[in-house]
């Protein structure tokens, strides 16, 4: 059979909102023009994120009554840990109640004054996390990476020459850690090869920095890498996340992603030094070693989350549901960062609307657009979220301007994408007449979250 289905049939029901152009236009209006600021209980599809919005299976919801809610030692702590060292193979796992917490724990304790933190391309959170610890967060794509037109099987590698410049010039004393975003969020979800996680090790290894990854979506990452990477057909998803995280020194983890669960994250680390201190930290801000913020019932739900992530079945409907979302637009002629990656679809703001300049906001223009017209929420990468200012106050514009549609995992059908597809098909048509924005407020950190913004 060609047709590809989803691995599963549905138990529980959530109604969502059908509404009005009339309403949503007053919604947006009321929520400043950013959809961080709209009721999910307005909104018709919601692909803000892909981020702890998985729907999880029977059997994680009857694991979290197993759960054991002690303060220290817990069942359920232990559980989790094995699942986690299963496919890490670190010595430390620390649970925490999400990614930024990981990232702003280990960068206070490796970052400061005068040091550099290069991925491939930082998170918006991991970006924040390694500047509020006085830190320069660099970010090294490959040649392809940024550039949404190009097709390539591993878009998301990190340039290595361009590491080794960085080592040379800034002195590899100054760098304590390089990370590596498996997939590259920020990037399109494009994925990193085994042969370039390899490839950076071994030129970090000669330098003695370590290589910890950001591995949010690990597991997309391995089936990409068995679909597409010469030598790995024949290998199953275990061995290949096996391999991935050999070659890396420790990791963050938000386990939303690929935890196939609603909270959770962790820092794993060989380092026992780092572990030390990363421990204390966990205790002053998050909680006990042994559940690190989180309820013990959510780490029993990670410890299921971190089986089903492997289950192939599950991993090709997910894949294979975000490209079918992008074949279809593409078919309506609709602009995306080609190929898809495997959390989302990307809109190619800069040519959906070619007239805005990135200084007013081509993609927050789009996702405001896309809600009047079907109630979907969508989310700005692009100028909104990472651009900055010179000295003379200057736009300095990223390189992509992008509208991210992430697919939350075991959520939506087909048909909720085949709705999505014809509302950014009807905004492309008439892409004519989106008009520029500017902001109106914004706060000093992370500004896309909660900035305002009104049309020009
Ligand atoms: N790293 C990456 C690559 C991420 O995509 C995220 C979160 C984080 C770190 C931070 O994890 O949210 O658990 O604190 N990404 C979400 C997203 C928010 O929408 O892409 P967190």
């Amino acid at each position: 059979m060609r047709t590809v289905i989803e691995p599963f049939k549905i138990k529980s029901v959530e109604p969502i909102a059908l509404t009005t152009r009339e309403q949503r236009e007053k919604l947006i209006k009321n929520a400043f023009y950013n959809t961080f600021y709209l009721k999910s209980e307005d909104i018709t599809i919601d692909l803000l994120t892909d981020s702890g919005t998985t729907a999880m299976s029977a059997k994680q919801w009857g694991k979290i009554m197993e759960g054991d809610e002690s303060y220290a030692g817990s069942k359920s702590y232990y559980k989790f840990e094995n699942a986690v060292k299963d496919f890490t193979n670190f010595k430390h796992i620390i649970p925490t109640h999400q990614g930024r917490a990981a990232e702003r724990i280990l960068f206070s304790v490796l970052g400061g004054k005068g040091k550099y933190i290069p991925n491939n391309t930082h998170f918006d959170t991991t970006r924040a996390n390694i500047e509020y610890a006085e830190t320069t967060a660099v970010d090294l794509p490959g040649e392809d990476g940024t550039n949404p037109e190009k097709l390539g099987d591993f878009k998301g590698n990190l340039n290595i020459a361009a590491l080794e410049t960085l080592i040379k010039k800034v002195g590899k004393e100054n760098i304590p850690v390089c990370m590596l975003t498996v997939t590259n969020n920020s990037g399109g979800g494009q994925p990193v090869s085994m042969k370039n996680i390899r490839e950076t090790k071994n030129l970090l290894k000669k330098y003695g920095i370590p290589l910890y990854l950001d591995c949010c979506r690990f597991a997309e990452n391995a089936y990409f890498i068995k679909m597409r990477e010469k030598g790995y057909k024949n290998k199953s998803i275990k061995e290949i996340t096996r391999e991935m995280f050999s070659y890396a020194d420790g990791c963050t983890m938000s386990a939303k992603k690929d935890g196939l669960s609603n909270t959770g994250g962790f820092i794993g680390t060989n380092d026992d030094e780092i572990a030390g201190k990363a421990k204390t930290l966990l205790i002053i801000t998050e909680g006990f070693i042994t559940y690190g913020g989180l309820a013990r019932r959510d780490l029993e739900a990670l410890a299921v989350g971190f089986e089903e992530v492997f289950d192939e079945n599950y991993l090709k409907y997910r894949i294979e549901q975000v490209k079918y979302f992008g074949d279809k637009l593409m078919e309506s002629g609709v602009p995306i960062l080609v190929p898809t990656g495997g959390h989302a679809v990307y809109l190619n703001a800069k040519r959906f609307a070619s007239h805005i300049k990135p200084e007013h906001y081509p993609g927050q223009s789009i996702t405001c657009e896309i809600f009047k017209v079907g109630g979907i929420r969508v989310v700005e990468i692009g100028s909104v979220m990472f651009g900055k200012k010179d000295a003379k106050g200057k736009h300095i514009a990223p390189p992509m301007e992008l509208v991210r549609c992430a697919v939350p995992r075991r959520v939506y059908t087909n048909t909720h994408i085949d709705y999505t597809v014809e509302a950014i098909t009807e905004v492309y048509k008439n892409r004519k007449k989106l008009k520029g924005m500017k902001i109106s407020w914004e706060p000093e950190f992370l500004r896309h979250f909660t900035a305002k913004f009104d049309y020009i």
